[in-house]
Formats: structure tokens, C-alpha cells, sequence
């Protein structure tokens, strides 16, 4: 598989580790990236040879830093509800194949980035990785998925908090609070996250899937809130607010938010 904004390397033991790689935007998920996401599992899927994904991000500074805010100029309500649905249906996709995907996550996960965690079946950070959902901060709302995975993981009240404060929390916090399954010195991160991938591809391959069709199913309505987060991201774009969040954003000042 050839890709121009992701990397796909076979590794040992039926194990693919997928980078995302735009490290000079902080690997943001681009229109292209989602594309090539999509296409990258459904390889995965399809071939019986991977056992087990490990997915990361370029670089020493980013797992990814968001959906790219760039692409977020202009859009209309309806277009931003697309938009949202287009990346709800991809990591679907990944928290959907039944192999076992791990984040290893290697720096910022934010906002997009974070949902993609939150995607994947488990997650292993980086002593330096963080963790957040700053979609608030931009006058917008998480669109993949974060209002949906997020309190199944961590809670209610911790979801609510980091969803409406925008606050970026710790690699440890995370460990706290059952967003991540370890932390690891950054150096060893992906050596960690590839051994437990190719330890979980050594397991017989038909209770894994089992596994992992029937945990899908301890996660209620998740259909009918990814729907109400796609409407209610599409409505809040198409606000004055939104525009200025993300037009501050792409001109490195502080937003003015007037609530309309
Ligand atoms: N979308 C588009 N571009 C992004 C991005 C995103 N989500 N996150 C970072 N980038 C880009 C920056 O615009 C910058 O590009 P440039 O060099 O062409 O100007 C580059 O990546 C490096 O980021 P920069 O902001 O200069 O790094 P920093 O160390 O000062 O700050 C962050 C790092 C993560 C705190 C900051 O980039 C940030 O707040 N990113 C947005 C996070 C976010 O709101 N995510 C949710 C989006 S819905």
C-alpha cells in the first residue's frame, strides 16, 4: 500500500503500524489523511496476513493535533455536517475492524486527534503525550465522535469537563482516569505498542474478533449520538462565533467569541 499523507509498514507477527505523516502540520487530519485512513483499514481488513494494527503519528511532537482547522473555513452548516459524518464513518471503520488497533500515542492528541484515539480498541501514550478536547476553544464542538467515546471512557463528569474547558490534560491524568491503558518513556513507545500488538496477534484469531464484535455492543446508541453529534457540529459551525474561533486560530490570535 502506497500512501501520500499516511505510512503503512508490515511488521513481525501479522503486526501493520500506520504513522499518520504531516508532521510539519502536527499529522492534522486533512480531507487526504481521512481518505487514505479509510483505504489503509480496509487493506487491513482484507488482508488475512495483519493480525493487529499499531497506529501513531510522525514525528516526536504530535500523535495529531486535530481535524485540520483549515479546512474549516467557509464551510456551511450542511457541509460541516458532511464533514463530521465523513470522519464518524472512518473511525468507525477502525473501531469496527476486528483485529485489535492500538494507538500509540506520541505526543498532542487533540481534538480530531484525541477522537482517533478514543477509536481505537486500546491506548498507549508516551510520558510526554497529551490528551484534549480543544474544539470549545475555536467556538466549535468535537465532530468525530468525542462527545460519543469519550464519556464511555472516562466518565460523565470528566468528559463534560474536558469537553467544555478545552483543557489539555497529561499523559498521567490519562492513566488516571482510564483514557490510556499505559504510559511509557517516550523512547520506548512504539517497541511497547508493537510487542503488545503482536502479543495479542498471537491469540486465536476467531475470540479476538469475537471479542471485539461483542464489545462493540456494551456501547449502547452509538449510532443515534454520533447522528446528534454530526447535526449539532454542522450547526455550530455555521455560527459568527465559529468563524472568528477559526479564523483566530489561522491568524495566531485570540478568538472574540459574542455568542452568535
Ligand atoms: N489544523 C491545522 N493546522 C494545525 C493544527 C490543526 N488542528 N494543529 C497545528 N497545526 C499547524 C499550525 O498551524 C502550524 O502550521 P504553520 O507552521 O504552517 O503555521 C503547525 O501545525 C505547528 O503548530 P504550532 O501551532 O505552530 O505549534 P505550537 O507548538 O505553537 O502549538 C498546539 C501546538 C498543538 C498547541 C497548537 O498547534 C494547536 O493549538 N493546534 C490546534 C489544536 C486544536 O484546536 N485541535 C482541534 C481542532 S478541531
Amino acid at each position: 500500500m502506497s500512501f501520500s499523507s499516511i505510512l503503512a509498514e508490515e511488521h513481525e507477527g501479522g503486526v501493520l503500524l500506520v504513522t499518520v505523516n504531516r508532521p510539519g502540520k502536527l499529522n492534522a487530519l486533512n480531507r487526504v489523511v481521512i481518505d487514505e485512513l479509510e483505504e489503509c483499514f480496509r487493506g487491513a481488513r482484507d488482508n488475512s496476513d495483519v493480525r493487529a494494527v499499531v497506529l501513531t503519528g510522525a514525528g516526536t511532537r504530535a500523535f495529531v493535533a486535530g481535524a485540520d482547522i483549515g479546512e474549516f473555513a467557509g464551510l456551511s452548516a450542511e457541509a460541516a455536517e458532511q464533514l463530521a459524518r465523513r470522519g464518524q464513518k472512518v473511525f468507525l471503520q477502525i473501531e469496527r475492524l476486528r483485529k485489535p488497533v492500538i494507538a500509540a500515542v506520541n505526543g498532542f492528541a487533540l481534538g480530531g486527534g484525541c477522537e482517533l484515539a478514543l477509536a481505537c480498541h486500546i491506548r498507549v501514550a508516551a510520558d510526554n503525550a497529551s490528551f484534549g478536547q480543544p474544539e470549545v476553544n475555536l467556538g466549535i464542538i468535537p465532530g468525530y465522535g468525542g462527545t460519543q467515546r469519550l464519556p464511555r471512557l472516562v466518565g460523565r463528569g470528566r468528559a463534560a469537563e474536558m469537553l467544555m474547558s478545552g483543557d489539555r490534560i497529561s499523559a498521567q491524568r490519562a492513566y488516571e482516569v482510564g483514557l490510556v491503558n499505559a504510559v511509557v518513556p517516550a523512547d520506548d513507545l512504539i517497541e511497547n505498542a508493537l510487542a503488545l500488538a503482536s502479543t495479542l496477534a498471537s491469540k486465536a484469531p476467531l475470540a479476538v474478533t469475537a471479542i471485539l464484535e461483542s464489545l462493540h455492543y456494551c456501547e449502547g446508541h452509538l449510532a443515534d449520538g454520533l447522528a446528534q453529534e454530526a447535526m449539532l457540529f454542522g450547526s455550530v459551525l455555521g455560527t459568527e462565533d465559529a468563524r472568528e474561533g477559526v479564523a483566530a486560530f489561522l491568524e495566531k490570535r485570540k478568538a472574540e467569541f459574542k455568542g452568535r
